[in-house]
């Protein structure tokens, strides 16, 4: 039930380090190779794929989008991330050299399980990211790695996108495994990295009393833009998606640097901006042009609010509103940048009064296409 908390999801929010640790528990070799639950696939096949494909919905297709950078990064395979219910009427051009990967967390969304069908007609082989076992999109798969969130109850995902995020991850060094590894160092500092994330969303989930404050005081609000870059931008569209479903408002998602082609004409004085930073270490250029990006929505009297890692002196005097989360390497940054925005919307649409594990017009499981 839900062990004191108002909302079931409140209390899978709370879970997640849990979940995430479950998910990654005995799975990461030093090296990256994992075991997957169910493998029709030899370790041939794998060094076999040239391309890969990932498919999903919703929150889960924006786990695949993070995925997509992650997986190029650390094989060198060219990944493709497509939203299911578009990938088949495209005639995309698979063979049996395709990895496809499916990410769904009831297992039974028709939308992802026709474009997995598809996938098998061209011969391409699929490997399924699932959290229900036994469902029928890991069934018809030829491997599937378990997610181990437990039953996600409210409608909105949480505690699920973060174990795909984890799962992605691991599928990621495993290919790289499996491969030959490139960045073999980085690969395996990542497994120690990822290793150490349940503890730092334990950390980011201790400091969320302002995000708190601040939704309730934007309860008036009817919009809010959020825009991101790198992985960052994914982050951004799920901020997004979380306000459409539970607070009903008009909000949307965009890479940063398309700001200026176009939806910068959105921003009028007070209009909420959510920026997701990337980490001001290493990848200062992308720092850089979110910070211009944050001082071209600011000239244009918007409210912006940050997440931004622990540390970054720079992007504060910019913004009305700074979030830290702790330090992870680029990649893995979604884990914790996700959160924020996940209780930002929850508290935002409780302030407005809707049913937070209801919310109108969606089920949690779509069935149909
Ligand atoms: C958003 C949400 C949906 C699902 C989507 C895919 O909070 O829950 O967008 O992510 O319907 O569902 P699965 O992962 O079950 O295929």
């Amino acid at each position: 039930e839900k062990d004191g908390y108002e909302y079931f999801m409140l209390k899978e929010i709370a879970e997640q380090p849990r979940a995430v640790a479950d998910t990654l528990r005995g799975r990461t070799g030093t090296t990256g190779e994992i075991t997957l639950d169910e493998v029709r696939m030899s370790d041939q096949d794998f060094r076999d794929v040239d391309k890969v494909f990932i498919v999903a919905c919703g929150t889960s297709y924006h786990a695949g989008m993070v995925a997509k950078y992650a997986i190029e990064h650390w094989t060198r395979l060219p990944v493709e991330v497509e939203l299911a219910s578009e990938f088949r009427y495209r005639d995309p051009v698979l063979d049996r050299s395709t990895l496809v990967i499916a990410i769904s967390q009831s297992g039974e969304t028709m939308d992802t399980l026709m474009a997995l069908r598809h996938a098998k007609t061209q011969k391409a082989r699929v490997l399924a990211i699932s959290n229900t076992v036994g469902s029928t999109i890991p069934r018809e798969s030829d491997a599937v790695l378990y997610t181990r969130a437990g039953i996600e109850v409210a409608v909105a995902s949480t505690k699920a996108l973060l174990t795909q995020l984890a799962a992605c991850y691991l599928v990621g060094l495993h290919l790289a495994g499996v491969r030959g590894v490139k960045y073999a160092d980085e690969v395996a500092a990542v497994v120690a990295e990822l290793s150490a994330t349940p503890d730092k969303i334990e950390q980011v989930l201790a400091a969320m009393e302002p995000v708190r404050a601040l939704a309730r005081d934007m309860v008036d609000a009817d919009r809010a833009l959020f825009i991101g870059r790198h992985v960052g931008y994914p982050v951004a569209l799920e901020g997004a998606l979380k306000l459409k479903e539970l607070a009903y408002m008009h909000a949307e998602g965009f890479a940063a640097g398309e700001l200026k082609h176009g939806p910068i004409s959105l921003i009028e004085p007070g209009t909420p901006v959510v920026v997701v930073v990337p980490s001001p270490r290493g990848r200062s250029i992308l720092h850089d042009k979110v910070v211009s990006n944050i001082q071209e929505v600011k000239a244009r009297g918007a409210r912006v609010i940050a997440v931004a890692e622990e540390g970054d002196v720079v992007v504060a005097p910019h913004v009305d509103h700074t979030v830290f989360v702790p330090r992870v390497p680029t990649l893995l940054a979604p884990l914790l940048a996700a959160v924020p925005l996940q209780v930002f919307a929850c508290e935002l649409a409780a302030a407005k009064g809707h049913d937070i594990d209801q919310p109108r017009n969606l089920a949690k499981s779509v069935t149909v296409e």
